[in-house]
């Protein structure tokens, strides 16, 4: 290990990759305010892995004021994989490593989700560069190893930056459409970002959603007219006729016409790491539910508004919490790693000594625990309220409860 590590002025740069988040201005400046009490000299490097590229697209972060509640990035995001793809079969990972010469950048801190933390372990082990990934997506999918201790219960969850705030989000817009929903005693069909996960339409359940729909379980044709009845009896059931269902945009739905069980695609064309845009979910079940039942329905994405605005607290806490394990990291020169929470926790309770860090071999995907779901009643899992509550706090329950005495003609 190299000696007198503090102070030696040496460079560390940070990039953003992928889908933005309310948290990575705040990743980006927790981080760089770290890695400037060890003395580094801190660049952002805009646009992702395409500022690697060609001549290099690099900005000095060091001593530089830094608003990290801003949402969003403030280096600019792109889903460019240096890696040959499908969409582009050109390798740049020598532009890349030119480009670390040409900057003298010792260290890099690649900041997202599987696609952009995979490029930077694919570059750790075959190139030898120097990173430490920092996690975040609002899908909350990219495996953190974060134990849930529930009952006597200990569930292998996930917790990534962005994620938080997000969700609170998915909660607060779900809240408010109910008001609509029961003003026209209508069935409101919300889509929810998340991807193949259904962690993110949590926050619909937390927001009063009546029935959720998650990606982890296909709605095929059997599911889906069971779900139809269930739809029915409960919107005839409720006390103001109107029915909030939330749907995560990946959900695979029964398509009569075609009679196949799919996703329904924004858009097929891949992206450079190979994902199609998915959307327009909400649409098919909102007509479905029109068609079929002959209840009036509409179909509302939350889309962009999860993913937008402002650092909440529990990230802004929780983004200084990782932020503080990359310093040992760096201290260590132990790269090729990546800083998670050990522990669910709540705000208070979010500590540095609660962080551990991961291979960047052993990151990817995971699925939201079966635990966490009940497939018959298209509901979470009071485990799963739990898990919320860490984040969200106590649930409100937001109801007009006043019966007026009805009137009758003389
Ligand atoms: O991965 C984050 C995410 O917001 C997904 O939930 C969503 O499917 C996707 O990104 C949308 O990406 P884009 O910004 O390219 O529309």
């Amino acid at each position: 290990m190299r000696e007198h590590k503090l102070y030696q002025g040496k460079t560390l740069a940070i990039l953003t990759g992928g889908g933005d988040t309310p948290a990575l201005n705040s990743s980006i400046e927790s981080i760089r305010n770290r890695a400037q009490l060890l003395g580094y000299n801190v660049y952002g490097v805009r646009h992702g892995w395409r500022g690697l590229l060609g001549d290099g697209d690099v900005v000095d972060l060091t001593n530089q004021p830094y608003d990290g509640y801003y949402g969003g990035t403030a280096l600019r995001s792109s889903r460019t994989n240096p890696f040959p793809s499908k969409k582009n079969p050109e390798n740049r990972v020598p532009q890349i490593l030119k480009n670390f010469e040409r900057y003298k950048i010792d260290v890099l801190v690649s900041i997202g989700g599987d696609d952009t933390n995979g490029a930077a372990k694919r570059l750790y082990e075959t190139e030898g560069i120097p990173v430490i990934g920092f996690p975040k997506t609002i899908d909350n999918d990219l495996r953190t190893r974060t134990i849930h201790h529930y009952g006597n219960l200990e569930i292998e969850a996930v917790m990534c930056p962005g994620y938080p705030s997000a969700l609170k989000g998915v909660m607060e817009m779900t809240q408010r459409i109910k008001t609509t929903a029961e003003s026209h005693s209508r069935v409101m069909v919300l889509e929810v970002m998340g991807r193949d996960a259904g962690w993110l339409v949590g926050g619909s359940a937390y927001g009063q959603a009546d029935l959720i729909l998650i990606p982890e379980y296909e709605m095929d044709k059997s599911r889906k007219s069971f779900f139809l009845e269930q739809v029915k009896e409960k919107y005839l059931r409720s006390k103001n006729k109107s029915l909030i269902i939330a749907v995560s945009e990946g959900v695979k739905w029964y398509m009569d016409d075609t009679e196949k069980t799919d996703v329904v695609y924004a858009s097929t064309e891949l992206d450079e790491y190979g994902h199609p845009r998915l959307g327009g979910i909400s649409g098919v079940i909102a007509s479905e539910i029109s068609n079929k039942l002959g209840i009036e329905a509409r179909a509302q994405s939350i889309g962009y508004f999860a993913r937008s605005g402002e650092c909440r607290l529990y990230d802004r806490k929780l983004t200084s919490t990782l932020a503080d394990k990359v310093v040992d990291l760096l201290l260590r020169e132990d790269y090729g790693k990546m800083p998670v929470l050990k522990n669910m926790v709540r705000y208070p309770e979010l500590e540095e000594f609660n962080t551990d860090s991961i291979d960047m071999g052993n990151i990817g995907n995971q699925p939201l625990p079966e635990v966490y779901y009940d497939i018959d009643e298209f509901r979470f899992n009071d485990a799963y309220y739990d898990f919320m509550h860490h984040i969200l706090g106590d649930r409100s329950f937001r109801d007009f409860n006043v019966d007026f005495p009805t009137v009758l003609a003389q």
